[in-house]
C-alpha cells in the first residue's frame, strides 16, 4: 500500500470527507516530491506527513489552513485563519469581471470590496495584464489585508493592486471613481451558522456572515452607494449565495441596467453583473 492510501485511510477514519484528495495533497506537499515519484515508491519526511494527517483529523482545521496555502485558478495563495479559503466557483466572478472590462481602452480603475486573500484582484489583474489597470482592494480586517498584501507581492502585482482598510466605502473618497466595483461579500445568514460543516466554521465569521436573515445586507449597502463611486457606464459584479439572485436583482434594478446572472456547475445562480444606468 502506498503512503497516500495509508493517509487516506487515516483521514477517512477521522471523518474527513475528501480523504482521497487531501491525502494526495498532504503527501505531495509534506514530502516535497512530485506525484509520479511518490507513485514509484520514493518518499521522504514521513513523520511530517503523519503529523499533518493527525492535526487534520484531531482539529478538523481546514487542510488549507494547516498547510498555509490554497490554490485558486492554478495559482498558490497564502491563507490563514484571517481569510476565507478561495472557492473554485469564485472563478466565475473573475471571468465575468474580465469580460466586462476587456474592451476598455482607457485606464481601468477597479474597487474590490472585501479583498480577503486577494485571489479575485490578483487573478483579474493578471487576466488584464496588458491594460493600464489599478485595483483598490479594501477590507475591514487588517489581518486579511496583510495576507492580501503577501499574495500581491508574491505575484509581483504591487504596481497594480493597492489595499486599504475600509468598512465598505468608509475610506473611499468622493473623487475616487471606478470602472468596476466587484465583491464576494459575506452572504451567509448568521442564523445558519449551526448548520455549517465544521471546517467552514473555522473560517472567519467576518468573512462568512451577514447579520440579516436573508444574507443580503452587504449587497444592499454596496449597491446603495455604488452610483457615487462608479464612472459613467461603470459596472458592478457580485458573487451570490444560494437563492439570493432575485433579491439582489431587485436591489440593482433601481439604478442599473443590463443585469446578467451566471450559473455555476451545480446550476446555482452564482454571479450577477450590471451596468450603471448613466441616463
Ligand atoms: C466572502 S469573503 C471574500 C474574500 C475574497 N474576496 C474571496 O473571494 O475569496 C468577504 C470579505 O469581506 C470582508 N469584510 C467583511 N465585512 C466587511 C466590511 N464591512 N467592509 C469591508 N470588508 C468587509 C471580510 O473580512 C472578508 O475578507
Amino acid at each position: 500500500m502506498t503512503i497516500i492510501k495509508d493517509i487516506e485511510n487515516i483521514l477517512k477514519q477521522g471523518g474527513i470527507k475528501e480523504a482521497k484528495a487531501e491525502a494526495k495533497l498532504i503527501v505531495e506537499i509534506a514530502s516535497g516530491l512530485k506525484i509520479e515519484e511518490i507513485l514509484f515508491g520514493k518518499i521522504q519526511n514521513e513523520d511530517k506527513i503523519y503529523e499533518i494527517a493527525r492535526i487534520r483529523t484531531n482539529t478538523k482545521h481546514p487542510i488549507q489552513y494547516i498547510l498555509g496555502f490554497s490554490y485558486f485558478m492554478g495559482e498558490k495563495y497564502i491563507v490563514n485563519e484571517n481569510v476565507l479559503i478561495p472557492r473554485d466557483e469564485t472563478e466565475i466572478l473573475v471571468r465575468n469581471s474580465y469580460e466586462l472590462l476587456k474592451e476598455r481602452k482607457n485606464k481601468i480603475d477597479v474597487l474590490e470590496i472585501g479583498i480577503g486573500s486577494g485571489c479575485i484582484s490578483c487573478e483579474l489583474a493578471k487576466k488584464l495584464k496588458d491594460k493600464d489597470i489599478e485595483i483598490l482592494g479594501v477590507d475591514i480586517s487588517s489581518d486579511a489585508l496583510s495576507t492580501a498584501l503577501d499574495n500581491i507581492s508574491n505575484q509581483n502585482l504591487i504596481r497594480k493592486i493597492i489595499v486599504r482598510k475600509s468598512d465598505i466605502y468608509s475610506k473611499i473618497r468622493e473623487n475616487e471613481k471606478f470602472d468596476l466595483i466587484v465583491s464576494n461579500p459575506p452572504y451567509i445568514p448568521k442564523k445558519e451558522k449551526e448548520n455549517l460543516e465544521d471546517e467552514v466554521k473555522k473560517e472567519p465569521d467576518i468573512a462568512l456572515f451577514s447579520e440579516d436573515d436573508e444574507g443580503i445586507s452587504f449587497y444592499q449597502k454596496i449597491i446603495q452607494d455604488a452610483p457615487k463611486y462608479l464612472k459613467k457606464d461603470g459596472f458592478i459584479a457580485f458573487e451570490l449565495g444560494i437563492n439570493q439572485s432575485g433579491k439582489v436583482k431587485s436591489l440593482l434594478e433601481e439604478n442599473f441596467i443590463d443585469i446578467k446572472i451566471t450559473k455555476d456547475l451545480q446550476n446555482i445562480e452564482r454571479t450577477i453583473t450590471a451596468r450603471l444606468n448613466s441616463r
